[in-house]
């Protein structure tokens, strides 16, 4: 019998194993999951000692961690975290590693800012690595600069790990892309605190039709927002969703417009954290296969 070539039999393995790496994600390239991560993947480097390490733990879904995140978090002596950190994020950290929770609840300061610099520094400061843990990308509506500030005073170093922030979850989840060329040019983040009735923010330099906005801890400030962003010029049919507890599988959103959205939610409340987005792109949601899956609670 004549002998197989080597070059189509290779080609004939690697099918096989996509394959089977389609029906089982648990395989890939015919070896376990976690085999393959562990043993091609980069993961190097220790914790310092001293060290305080800012990290995003990203919008509440375990695998939107980033793999230096995970190992610090496996790693570190002490870690300090927020509320919106997710409990399977939580659950990577070790027993026997210090935890700190610092968390904030709308309007009840759990620990005052200044206290959380000072406690980062007191650790770091009897020799242990520590984790900053922070929901979402820290230097996102995330106080990092203040945390900063205080490590800086104190002669700590300080390593900022980025985590994958509530927009770009929340739009993914949606399955829509906030910068969609044919809808926005501009992307903007914005921070709800100040949208209030009175008018505070510029209305009119956000009342924009090549944009996308963002609107971070507004959960509260919706009717604000939509009537703010009418009355400087925005057609009342201008989309807008709110995505609760995105990447979450208790996500929940909303769509509609400027005009119907504060009775929407009035009539289905979302729970918090909410983001808010507002631009044309919102009305791909409606064709977007991602959207129709969360919407079948296939997620
Ligand atoms: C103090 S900010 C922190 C933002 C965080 N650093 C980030 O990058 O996502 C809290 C706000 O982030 C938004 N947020 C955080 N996680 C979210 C999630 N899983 N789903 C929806 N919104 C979220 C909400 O607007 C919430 O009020």
């Amino acid at each position: 019998m004549r002998a197989l070539s080597k070059v189509p039999l290779m080609k004939w393995c690697n099918s096989l194993a996509r394959l089977v790496s389609r029906f089982n994600p648990g395989w890939v390239g015919g070896e376990k999951l976690d085999r393959y991560t562990s043993n091609r993947l980069p993961l190097k480097g220790d914790c310092q000692p001293g060290h305080v390490y800012l990290v995003g733990a990203g919008s509440g879904d375990v695998e939107l961690l980033t793999l230096k995140a995970a190992r610090l978090l496996g790693q570190a002596d002490a870690v300090v975290y927020d509320r919106l950190v997710g409990d399977d994020v939580l659950a990577l950290i070790p027993r026997g590693t210090e935890r700190h929770y610092v968390g904030k609840a709308s309007g009840h300061h759990s620990m005052p800012q200044a206290e959380i610099g000072a406690l980062m520094v007191t650790l770091a400061r009897s020799g242990k690595s520590v984790v900053r843990l922070k929901g979402g990308d820290p230097a996102i509506f995330g106080r990092m600069g203040e945390e900063l500030d205080a490590l800086a005073a104190a002669h700590v170093p300080a390593t900022i790990v980025p985590g994958i922030t509530a927009a770009s979850s929340a739009a993914a989840c949606m399955g829509i892309p906030l910068t969609d060329r044919g809808h926005a040019q501009q992307l903007r983040f914005v921070t709800a605190q100040l949208c209030r009735e009175d008018g505070t923010p510029d209305w009119s330099a956000l009342a924009r039709r090549d944009e996308t906005l963002v609107f971070y801890m507004g959960l509260s400030k919706v009717e604000a927002i939509c009537a703010g962003l009418r009355d400087a010029g925005l057609p009342d049919d201008w989309p807008i969703m709110l995505v609760a507890n995105a990447s979450q599988p208790d996500q929940q959103s909303l769509v509609g417009t400027l005009a119907d959205m504060p009775l929407q939610l009035a009539a289905s409340p979302l729970p918090s954290p909410c983001v808010i987005m507002v631009g044309s792109v919102v009305t791909r949601v409606a064709t977007s296969p991602a959207a129709l899956d969360i919407h079948n609670a296939a997620y």
